[in-house]
Order: C-alpha cells, then structure tokens, then sequence
C-alpha cells in the first residue's frame, strides 16, 4: 500500500485541506488504498485542529474534515511514507534541509495541476482565499491520484 504525507509550513490550512480531499477522492474511486497524512515544517501549531476556514472549506464540499490534529514533521514520517508532498518552495527546501534520504520521494502538489500554472500552492494564512487554495489543491489531488495508480 502507497503512503503519502502533504507538507506545509503550519499544517493547519494548506495540507490538511489537501489531506482531506484526497481521503475523500480515494474512498469515493473505490479501487486503490493509500495511506494519507500531513504535517508542517514549523511545529507551529502542534496539537490544534486546522484553520477554521479550512474546515469551512471542506465542509462546503461536503468533504469531512474531523478528527485533524496539527503536527510537525518528522524524520520517521518521511522514512515511512512514499512521498513527500509539499506546496511551495520554501517548505520544499526546508524539507530537504531537515531531513535525510528525501531526494528520490519529495514531490511539490503544484506539479500536478500545471494547466493553472501556480509555481507554489498559495498560503491562504496570508492571501485569507481559501476558495483560490482549495481549486489549486483540488485539481491537483485528482491527477495525482491518476498518478498513483500508475
Ligand atoms: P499553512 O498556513 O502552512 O498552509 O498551514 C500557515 C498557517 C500558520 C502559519 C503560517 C502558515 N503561522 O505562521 O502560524
């Protein structure tokens, strides 16, 4: 069985939501089983549910979206997991920076949604759209899940 783990910087707006939706496309397509979790680089927000618009988000999409708790990322996470994907550049160098034997599995989301042409999935903890974030992560999740069956 796959294993993927999305990465952002506080885990509480960007790869939840990612986290989230993907669990909802695997359990609706009903012909693969991968393992989903998400975590941060900073730790910021270890513990917390996510971000209170993330889980609007969701819900408005009639995805479920309890249960969260925000953690930070480890190195048995990333040796345990198959890929490693992260939503913009500095999580992806942070990513590298922190943790060994990552190079072959870190992948950025954006690279599955090129037709949007977004070079990283942008922080709504900073631009506050979440409807812009969701549609990025959305797309994205569904071809990558076409990827994963590959
Ligand atoms: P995320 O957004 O990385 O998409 O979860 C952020 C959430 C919190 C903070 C930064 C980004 N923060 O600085 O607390």
């Amino acid at each position: 069985m796959k294993k993927i783990c999305f990465v952002c910087l506080g885990n509480i707006c960007r790869s939840p939501m990612a986290e989230f939706i993907m669990k909802d496309l695997i359990k609706k397509d009903n012909t693969i089983h991968i393992e989903v979790t998400s975590a941060g680089t900073s730790g910021y927000h270890d513990g917390e549910d996510m971000h209170v618009k993330t889980k609007e988000q969701l819900k408005k999409a009639s995805i479920q979206a309890n249960g969260f708790i925000s953690k930070k990322l480890t190195q048995t996470m990333c040796d345990n997991n198959d890929y490693i994907i992260v939503m913009d550049n500095s999580n992806f160098n942070n990513v590298l920076k922190d943790f060994k034997n990552i190079e072959n599995k870190i992948l950025k989301l954006t690279q599955f949604a090129k037709e949007l042409n977004y070079n990283e999935v942008p922080d709504p903890w900073f631009t506050h759209n979440f409807d812009e974030t969701y549609k990025i992560i959305s797309l994205a999740c569904n071809n990558l899940l076409s990827f994963l069956k590959t």
